[in-house]
């Protein structure tokens, strides 16, 4: 991509996006992963938003037609069948009417809405107030849901059930919890991901056959939240889940000074206080970040990844942590080509390639440079953004990136990549080498 403008890089992200088009939702990429994903696109959303704010609205529209009667919005929405990925509907064997997973990914959601509102607002679109209110009160009942189904315990803190909800699949953060669930499975394991890229770098089979465990013993649970909750053998209070709820609970509260009644209000400043709670007592000076929580055990999940960063999102720092956390981004920057990486080159569990196991994400350099702006380090915010799109400039619209080299892994004409670029350019701002004014 290196002789295009920045005009034709603009539009060679939006034909991906038209390309990853299965009427009116967006595949992440063809083959690998053939439906609709819950956060993929909420950020397509986002990305659609700077053109096509009609288009932005479907795509939320379209996933919250998978969104269940109890609140929960599924990780994956089958809107139509495709053989090229395991596990299928038939695997999951959920009741909604359209098929869907039985389990939800990062609520990034209520961030999306109120981004595509105030784009649709100055397009003058007609009936955003309308489309903003019916997904407004879609994204209100997906939150309690995350309150009631995953906080029984009111600790201000969410949970997953499954590394897959986390959106970070294999990180090394599950890796204590996950070797506690046993790799028997009912289910038969046909993994079609290794048939589109590399084994080398994606989970192992064993931790395949785990996720499917926990897939087995939650269908055996009729995909009942308590149920599942006294069943789970694998259950984190995750500070990045936990985070992007409550940074999305703070644009709920936003949008609910128009679309929503009184206590409505109430009840979101509520759910924003409650998290934000929890999440501050997750702080661990010692070692510069927050750290989750591993319910069965008790124990704090000490693995260094990107999640432990999120929560600035959603929180406002105090001088002394803010200087923490911006001298250990920078740390986990050093020698690197790019970042931030998903897990810092000093910890055993870094694998450059591998995944969440390492290698950088533009969704994930997106909210933490948020993250880093909304708590004034708007410095390192910029540079985070500038190399998100220099790599992406370098290596094409990639699922990942390896830190160490640069590379572009995984899938390609990735939707959210795509999106990020379109996005990060814009942040990013006119200071990089050879940007132009957004
Ligand atoms: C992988 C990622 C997840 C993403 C999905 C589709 O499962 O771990 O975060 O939503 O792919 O892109």
């Amino acid at each position: 991509m290196n002789d295009m403008t920045r005009f034709d890089r603009d539009e060679a992200a939006r034909a991906i996006l038209a390309r990853n088009d299965r009427g009116g939702y967006t595949v992440p990429t063809d083959r690998l992963y053939p439906f609709q994903w819950n956060w993929d696109s909420a950020f397509v959303a986002i990305g659609f938003a700077l053109f096509d704010a009609d288009r932005a609205y479907r795509e939320l529209e379209r996933l919250v037609e998978g969104q269940w009667d109890d609140g929960m919005i599924p990780h994956i929405v089958f809107h139509a069948p495709s053989d090229t990925y395991f596990p299928g509907p038939e695997v999951w064997g959920t009741r909604h009417r359209i098929p869907t997973s039985g389990i939800t990914q990062p609520p990034v959601f209520g961030m999306a809405l109120r981004q595509v509102h105030e784009a649709a607002v100055k397009a003058g679109l007609p009936q955003a107030q309308e489309r903003t209110s019916a997904l407004f009160q879609a994204a209100l009942r997906s939150h309690r849901w995350w309150l009631r189904a995953r906080d029984p315990d009111s600790l201000g803190l969410v949970a997953i059930l499954h590394p897959w909800e986390s959106g970070s699949d294999n990180s090394p953060a599950w890796d204590v919890a996950l070797a506690r669930v046993p790799t028997t499975t009912t289910t038969t394991i046909r993994r079609k991901d290794t048939g589109h890229v590399d084994a080398a770098m994606r989970p192992r089979d064993e931790d395949y056959q785990r996720f499917i465990h926990l897939v087995d013993t939650y269908r055996d649970c009729g995909w009942d939240p308590q149920r599942q909750w006294a069943a789970a053998p694998f259950k984190i209070a995750d500070v990045q889940m936990t985070a992007i709820l409550a940074r999305a609970t703070a644009d709920l509260m936003h949008l609910a000074e128009t679309f929503g009644s009184a206590e409505e209000r109430t009840e979101l400043s509520d759910i924003h206080r409650r998290l934000l709670d929890g999440l501050a007592r997750r702080w661990r000076p010692e070692l510069s970040r927050f750290v989750s929580l591993d319910l069965i055990s008790g124990e704090d999940v000490d693995a260094p990844t990107q999640a432990c960063f999120m929560p600035l999102v959603a929180l406002r720092l105090d001088d002394v942590q803010r200087k923490a956390v911006t001298a250990e981004i920078e740390r986990w920057h050093q020698g690197l080509i790019v970042g931030l990486p998903t897990t810092p080159s000093f910890s055993p569990a870094f694998e450059p390639k591998r995944y969440w196991r390492g290698p950088v994400w533009a969704v994930v350099n997106w909210l933490i440079a948020d993250g880093l702006r909304l708590n004034g380090a708007e410095d390192l915010a910029r540079r985070i953004e500038q190399g998100t799109v220099g790599a992406i400039e370098r290596a094409g619209f990639c699922e990942y990136f390896d830190p160490t080299t640069g590379e572009g892994l995984g899938g390609d004409a990735f939707s959210w990549t795509a999106a990020a670029y379109m996005v990060l350019r814009r942040r990013a701002g006119s200071s990089g080498a050879g940007a132009e004014a957004p």
